[in-house]
């Protein structure tokens, strides 16, 4: 099992320990080695104030099968936009992202819509769960949304809260739960409609440091026993030491 532990000689610095990766999968499709997203020459601009503000330069960037992939950056550098873009929810001005064989360049929103509701889940920083739902409504509502028959819900819901540790509080809502408690249902939440890839923008930044480890403990469990690949954005040097890759973003660019 991968494991959580601190480093000798440092009180604060949190490593991982895992085993070495495997590439089994119950599901012949997700064995497939070539990239799971390709994002090549991307720009995005925005009009404000009738000038044109360039966020993004010339992305060049690979999510590979089962890889746990960062972004850093300065705030305002453009790790939120470049998710959007991946995530299908924004279009690049230039580029090309390609998704599986989707290629998102140049498919219409509604087309990106039905991928993204199969293939992707989200994870926000704020959890954005519903507040009036327990826990096992708000991942049950991603079933609904996803279209998942309800003859299969059940199963679901309780499997996705105890993989991410909730078993025993599977009831409550989120002004019941902690923090760290919270950004858990939300991950049972993104990962319910089996997608094949998470896209969280920054998911630790609100909890504390031992939160923020259990969070990411979570997230090499669900990677393996859920075949998911990770991409997600943060500022904490702690957690980017867990990556698989991190991607530097520099003035619209990724440096290495
Ligand atoms: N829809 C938009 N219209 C105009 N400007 C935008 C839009 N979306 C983003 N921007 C601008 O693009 C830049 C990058 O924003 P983005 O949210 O991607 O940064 P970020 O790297 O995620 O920052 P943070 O670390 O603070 O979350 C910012 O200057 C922002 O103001
Ligand atoms: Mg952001």
């Amino acid at each position: 099992m991968a494991r959580w532990f601190r480093k000798k000689n440092t009180s604060e610095a949190l490593a991982f320990e895992e085993e070495p990766a495997v590439e089994v999968s119950s599901s012949p499709s997700r064995q497939i080695k070539s990239p799971l997203l390709t994002v090549s020459g991307v720009h995005r601009s925005f009009q404000v104030g009738g000038q044109r503000l360039d966020v993004l330069k010339g992305i060049e960037m690979e999510l590979k099968p089962l890889q746990l992939v960062m972004l850093k950056g300065r705030s305002g550098s453009g790790k939120t936009t470049l998710l959007n873009l991946i995530g299908g929810l924004d279009q690049p001005n230039e580029g090309e992202i390609r998704f599986q064989e989707h290629a998102f360049h140049l498919s219409s929103d509604d087309e990106r819509t039905l991928i993204r509701r199969k293939e992707i889940g989200f994870i926000f920083q704020s959890y954005a769960l519903m507040p009036l739902l327990s826990a096992w409504e708000n991942v049950e509502l991603a079933l609904r949304m996803a279209g998942i028959p309800r003859s299969e819900w059940k199963a679901r819901v309780k499997h996705c809260l105890e993989l991410v540790g909730l078993g025993k509080r599977m009831h409550h809502r989120p002004f019941e739960l902690s923090g760290g408690e919270q950004q858990r249902v939300a991950i049972a939440k993104a990962i319910a409609h089996r997608p094949s890839l998470i896209l969280a923008d920054e998911p630790t930044a609100e909890l504390d440091s031992q939160m923020g480890a259990q969070i990411m403990s979570v997230f090499r469990s669900i990677m393996k026993t859920e075949q998911i690949t990770i991409c997600m954005t943060t500022h904490d040097p702690t957690i980017l030491e867990v990556a698989d890759h991190v991607y530097e973003m520099v003035d619209g660019k990724f440096v290495s």
